[in-house]
């Protein structure tokens, strides 16, 4: 039924979070930890950490944090168990589970990976290996694609029968309930089934970790009727919304270039890639979505969106401004000639002319205004106020008043209009948006989602440095501190709460360590505490824990331990003689009064004995 728990922490230890993490944020080394652009939250200078030897990340900026699992859940949205199944997958490691009969729901999940990886490669030998697929290889070469290329993106060919993956499945002994699930083949209503891709050649989708979870595919020989793309229906695995065609591939090189390029089709992006622009993405199939903006601004702010010249092409590239003008993305239009999209432009210019045209990219305002102008030499006011009212209505949906602020003056020089009139023509639109914002049941975009994430609760800061302390891998310190403080003496819930975990660990015969306690958390800020008590350092001791450095000695840990343990021991007392005398001021009763005295002497001397104490011989 369950992964053992001891194969978990296996897994763990066997593999390095910095191996994980850089498939999504380019990390470099900083001393002892490795330091990237946080990808929970936007930043423009790294504030997110990652420490090998710990297995654990913690972004100082939002705070967020954890160890590689709570890591995959957040980012990929998987579940506990999705997130070690894939690293096992990842890192080839054999997982254990408690009970052999495990359950179906990860299991089914598992096969959808696997039967559209298994298809992809059976589509990719149609293609290079059988008779049919000579004319689509032929077709693929003759559009310029070499078979290296062919390779890097897995393209394949579905062969004009409408059995041909039935085929294959039965012949293999694969489930056909996993192809249909994964929309590859269809019901016909006797019960017998068909394949969805005829005659077409095939353009696996991957996830940017590089799993196969959908198909493209272009018909070979138009027809009528048939539509030129057919795309995967949305599966388990495949959301086409937050998909981004080439990511994969390209991701490395969008990190280094810091820069994407964005463009619609396929062989768009497929073009570019051979012609050395291997920093594109596509959206391939649908209208760019603020989900998919949000994973491309994981990896880079700077986007050049490039789309076909035409008249769809065009308004989808001004839907696409309107939705990166509301995330922090900046980003330039490319204006192709009349009749070209990136693929042609490229096969008819060459490389460096795409450069030339990257580089001249216009800004959303210039772009509006030359749609909006077409051919005219001149134009009358009414049009020029409907140009001024379209870019000011795109303009009102940047969110940061600054940045806003910077396009209204850059739109008052251009048209020669003062600042404040823009300013209040403006205002209507921000007011309406503001509107259909409430309208909409949750917040969409990057910063808003931001704005309302919760932070963690604070716990009293010598807590935090009791718990620091133990994560420090010495397990004699820790019983040295649980034996002085036990976690019941913990005076905020979740301190309490991980001091238990320490115990218990160090209970079973573990050495307590953070990456290992945040698996038994379910809270996602209990997760982010334990991350924060690790990476930020607390200094408690005014007096010579000042000079506490990182890699301090092992006499040095002992000696604030023993300093923490005081500490902690001196403010409860001190909040027994506050409630003492507070009990004291309201007594009338002579005994009690004398009672009360009494105690708070006692109290005041157990303070003076335990700041002479030595706790350790
Ligand atoms: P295009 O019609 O511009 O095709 O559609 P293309 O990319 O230039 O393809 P080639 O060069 O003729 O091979 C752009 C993108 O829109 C999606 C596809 O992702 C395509 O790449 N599309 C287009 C569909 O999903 N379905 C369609 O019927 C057409
Ligand atoms: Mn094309």
């Amino acid at each position: 039924m369950r992964i053992k728990e001891e194969s978990i922490k296996r897994l763990l230890d066997s593999i390095s979070i910095v191996d994980v993490i850089s498939d999504y944020v380019q990390l470099r080394k900083r001393g002892k930890n490795f330091v990237g652009l946080c990808p929970f939250h936007t930043e423009k200078t790294p504030s997110f950490s990652v420490s090998e030897e710990k297995g654990m990340f913690y972004c100082f900026g939002c705070s967020e944090g954890g160890n590689t699992v709570s890591f995959l859940m957040k980012y990929e949205k998987y579940t506990f168990v999705d997130a070690i199944e894939n690293l096992a997958k990842k890192f080839n490691f054999q997982l254990e589970y408690d009970d052999s009969s495990y359950y179906e729901k990860d299991t089914e999940l598992e096969k959808l990976y696997d039967y559209s990886r298994i298809t992809a490669r059976y589509f990719y030998d149609n293609l290079t290996k059988t008779n049919e697929g000579e004319n689509a290889l032929k077709y693929l070469s003759e559009r310029g694609l070499n078979d290296e290329i062919i390779k890097t993106f897995g393209i394949g060919y579905a062969l004009s029968s409408w059995e041909g993956l039935i085929n294959f499945a039965e012949k293999n002994d694969l489930e056909k309930a996993i192809f249909e699930k994964l929309g590859l083949i269809l019901k016909k209503e006797d019960g017998s089934y068909y394949d969805r891709f005829r005659g077409r050649i095939i353009y696996p989708i991957f996830s940017p970790a590089g799993r196969v979870i959908a198909f493209g595919g272009r018909i070979l020989i138009e027809e009528e009727n048939q539509p030129k793309y057919l795309n995967s229906p949305e599966t388990k695995i495949y959301t086409k919304g937050k998909t981004l065609y080439g990511l994969f591939q390209s991701k490395d090189e969008i990190r280094k270039k810091d820069a994407v390029l964005l463009v619609e089709g396929y062989m768009d992006l497929i073009s570019l890639y051979q012609n050395g622009f291997k920093n594109a993405v596509a959206s391939a199939g649908t209208a760019l979505t603020t989900e998919q903006v949000q994973i491309l601004s994981r990896y880079t702010k700077n986007v050049t969106v490039i789309y076909d010249s035409d008249e769809a092409g065009q308004k989808a590239a001004a839907r696409a401004s309107e939705i990166m003008l509301e995330t922090d993305i900046d980003f330039k239009i490319v204006s192709l000639p009349e009749g070209e999209d990136p693929d042609s432009f490229i096969k008819n210019h060459g490389g460096e002319r795409m450069k030339i045209e990257i580089q001249s990219a216009n800004d959303y305002v210039s772009f509006v205004e030359s749609i909006l102008m077409k051919d005219k030499l001149t134009i009358d006011n009414t049009e020029k106020l409907k140009i001024i009212n379209k870019i000011l209505e795109l303009t009102s949906k940047i969110k940061d008043p600054i940045r806003r602020s910077l396009y209204v003056k850059s739109i008052s020089e251009k048209f020669k209009i003062r600042e404040s009139a823009l300013m209040e023509s403006m205002s209507k639109y921000i007011q309406q948006s503001r509107l259909e914002k409430k309208e909409e049941e949750k917040p969409l975009t990057i910063t808003s989602e931001e704005e309302t994430k919760p932070t963690i609760k604070e716990i009293p800061i010598l807590e935090k440095g009791l718990l620091e302390l133990m994560f420090e891998g010495n397990k004699e310190l820790i019983e040295f501190i649980l034996l002085h403080i036990p976690p019941e003496d913990f005076t905020s819930e979740h301190s309490r709460t991980i001091a238990q975990l320490i115990q218990n660990e160090l209970e079973q015969g573990n050495l307590p360590e953070g990456n290992i306690i945040i698996n038994k958390l379910e809270d996602d800020e209990l997760k982010k505490l334990v991350a924060e008590i690790i990476f930020e350092k607390h200094k408690v001791s005014e007096s010579w824990i000042n000079n506490f450095v990182p890699d301090s000695s092992d006499e040095v840990k002992w000696k604030i331990a023993e300093d923490h343990i005081k500490k902690f021991k001196v403010e409860y007392l001190e909040n027994q003689i506050a409630k003492n005398q507070s009990q004291l001021k309201s007594a009338i009763d002579l005994e009690e009064i004398k009672k009360l005295m009494e105690l708070d002497k006692l109290l005041k001397q157990e303070i003076l004995k335990i700041k002479s104490m030595k706790f350790r011989e």
